[in-house]
């Protein structure tokens, strides 16, 4: 089974492909429900080209080649009694919403967020993120903004600061109980 982290990192990497400048994900478990939510300022999309990225098979006519970061995402949270919804504005941003049940046999594990972010963080591009994560009520929140303020000019993607980021985010997810999710 794939990993809910992975299909976080996938739609993240959209929106950074989309050029936004700031770009949210959010993880919160309350109660029964999972949900995830990933926000953008990018370049959004119109209301025809939406349709066709969020059911692949229904236009398997059409000339653009569609790729699977938002179908599989969308079926990851169907399968596990949850439901899926993007909304986009060419202009403005994106924002995908996927919920899940959390303890529905088919929903995937979240995996290794400390992995994702690291990942995001590290490559190179303009966006900044905020990673917002709580576990019925306790959570805890990582921008990017006020790293690069403590930082003082050494870059993001220099090793070290990537091993402390990876270890700060594992530490916070042990300490609001959600490294099992
Ligand atoms: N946040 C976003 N902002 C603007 N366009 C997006 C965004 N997310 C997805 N798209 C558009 O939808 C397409 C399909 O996305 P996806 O299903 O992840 O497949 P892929 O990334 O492999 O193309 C992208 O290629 C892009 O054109
Ligand atoms: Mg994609």
């Amino acid at each position: 089974m794939r990993e809910l982290a992975l299909n976080i990192l996938d739609i993240a990497e959209n929106s950074v492909k989309a050029g936004a400048t700031l770009i949210r994900i959010s993880v919160k478990a309350e109660g029964e429900e999972l949900r995830i939510e990933i926000s953008d300022d990018g370049c959004g999309m119109d209301a025809e080209f939406l349709k066709r990225v969020t059911d692949p098979f229904t236009t398997t006519r059409t000339t653009r080649k569609v790729g699977m970061g938002i179908p599989l995402f969308k079926m990851a949270a169907e399968m596990a009694g949850g439901s899926f919804s993007i909304r986009s504005e060419k202009g403005v941003g994106t924002t995908v919403t996927a919920t899940f049940l959390r303890d529905h046999i088919d929903r995937a594990p979240l995996g290794d967020l400390s992995d994702t972010v690291v990942t995001l963080i590290g490559g190179e591009c303009k966006s900044e993120f905020v990673f917002e994560v709580s576990v019925d009520g306790k959570g805890f929140v990582f921008d990017t903004r006020e790293l690069k303020a403590e930082l003082d000019g050494v870059p993001v993607g220099e090793p070290e600061v990537l091993v402390f980021v990876r270890d700060m985010i594992k530490e916070n997810m042990i300490d609001i109980g959600g490294e099992t999710l």
